[in-house]
């Protein structure tokens, strides 16, 4: 046998044996099927008919078609050697309108699925809202109102009453920063409003939902396991002058703790209302109690890291939107976003695998301690299928194995992370940048619907069977 060998066949490093290893979609991304089986609209079906939202006007009407595909893209799965996967439920599929009457063949769909995941070994991770808000909700003011929250904990039952019996694993909200800020600030995402006021209001029912939803779910068995799901960056000052430091404080504060302080300390940073003013009117008694039931397990997703300067003048926002839009960072609309001169993925974000390990040694160091997943990582490059028909992305193999050898490193440091869902399973729908950008392990050529696993995939297939990363000389 030689050295190389060795390598391939023992890890180095070794995850514990029960690591959750998976990839991640979402609903609205990748389902299509927008009008069949009854399901109602979303804010995305709407906002994607709009004018200027979505590059080149593009919207997921049919998506990765995974709605008809299941059973081939879990048999795909099941090819990979995936332990997990996570979903999420489209809530228009379940109620059309948001509350009231559910609509059974929308359940049965994710019922099908659960049971196909089930048959292959595939644990399923379901996710009860990735941004797709049925229209009738927003009509009714969407998530500055607080009856949103309600609604979205009766539907939060239903889906659980349904599944709960399969599904162990749950999380209730991706990423409320996206859908308060980019949804009703900066007007990226849908409903594409800017009413930074009503945008903190968002935020904290986005907050109020999920706890109201655990409490729901809490009450019809105790044998599941729930979290709550943000998105965090590392942070850090362009230099050590004031106006940086402090500038690096309020997006931190907005980003970071704003939903960390609330969800696992039940308060808000005193800093961040500061901030914020007379907008800082959003609490009622009881809400904090609400949004800091206790928790299973948080999931994290992260991506990249934050330079920031306290002089205006550079780009509005990190994750600059394709079309016109405006700030999501409220209250702190002064804050710049520098370059840092490292390599950038094809959003242009910074690739930096130590921003995680600062962030998963924060956690473990500053907040109670709760078990964590990563629930999301991954990159876009603008990939190229060779003749014979395979995608060499070695970019992207590069970005998922340096962050899981970050991973390796917190568990080593004592951080109890428990799984790593790398964005995504499938090239799909990326939301205001519509097909352009490429987050997949398998690529899917759209015009087709041919799904073809890339080196990445196959990469961390092999990564998955050993259960580790093998050394440096790989
Ligand atoms: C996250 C979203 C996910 C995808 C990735 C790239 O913010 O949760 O749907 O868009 O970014």
């Amino acid at each position: 046998m030689t050295t190389q060998e060795t390598h391939t066949q023992s890890p180095i490093l070794v995850f514990p044996t029960d690591f959750a290893w998976g990839a991640a979609t979402s609903a609205y991304q990748i389902e299509g099927a927008v009008s069949e089986d009854g399901r109602g609209a979303s804010i995305w079906d709407t906002f994607v008919r709009q004018p200027g939202r979505v590059v080149n006007g593009e919207n997921a009407d049919v998506a990765i078609d995974h709605y008809h595909r299941y059973r081939d893209d879990v048999a795909l799965m099941a090819d990979l050697g995936l332990g997990a996967y996570r979903f999420s439920v489209s809530w228009p599929r379940i109620q059309p309108d948001g509350s009231g009457a559910v609509n059974v063949k929308g359940l049965d769909f994710y019922s099908r699925l659960v049971d196909e995941l089930l048959a292959k070994g595939i644990d399923p991770w379901v996710t009860l809202y990735h941004w797709d808000l049925p229209q009738a909700l927003e009509d009714a003011g969407g998530w500055p109102s607080r009856d949103t929250a309600q609604r979205f904990a009766d539907y939060a039952a239903i889906v659980h009453d349904a599944l709960g019996d399969r599904v162990r694993n749950w999380s209730t909200v991706n990423e409320p920063w996206c859908a308060a800020f980019l949804g009703y600030a900066s007007g990226e995402h849908a409903p594409g409003r800017r009413e930074p006021a009503k945008a903190m209001h968002a935020a904290h029912n986005l907050l109020r939902a999920h706890g109201l939803a655990v409490q729901a779910m809490r009450a019809q068995r105790q044998d599941t396991r729930i979290g709550g799901c943000v998105n965090l960056y590392a942070i850090s000052p362009q230099t050590g002058s004031e106006a940086d430091v402090d500038a690096a404080r309020r997006i931190d504060g907005l980003q970071n703790r704003f939903f960390l302080d609330a969800l696992l300390k039940g308060a808000y940073p005193e800093d961040v209302l500061q901030d914020l003013g007379p907008m800082a009117d959003f609490v009622r008694d009881g809400d904090m109690d609400v949004i800091s039931v206790p928790l299973d397990m948080l999931l994290i997703n992260y991506y990249s890291r934050f330079t920031v300067s306290g002089v205006p003048g550079g780009a509005a926002s990190a994750a600059a939107a394709p079309t016109d839009s405006g700030s999501p960072w409220v209250g702190s609309e002064h804050v710049s976003f520098v370059n840092a001169g490292r390599p950038v993925t094809a959003m242009g974000w910074e690739i930096d695998d130590s921003g995680l390990y600062e962030i998963l040694l924060r956690l473990a160091r500053e907040y109670p301690r709760v078990p964590l997943v990563i629930s999301e990582n991954g990159a876009a490059f603008d990939d190229v299928v060779t003749e014979a028909g395979a995608v060499l992305d070695h970019e992207r193999l590069a970005y998922i194995e340096a962050h899981l050898r970050t991973c390796h490193a917190a568990i080593e440091a004592g951080v109890p992370l428990q799984g790593y869902f790398a964005w995504s399973l499938m090239d799909n729908f990326e939301w205001a940048w519509g097909y352009g950008k490429r987050f997949g392990l398998v690529h899917v050529d759209y015009g087709t619907q041919r799904r073809v696993p890339k080196e990445s995939a196959l990469w961390y297939s092999g990564t998955i069977r050993r259960g580790g990363l093998n050394g440096p000389a790989e």
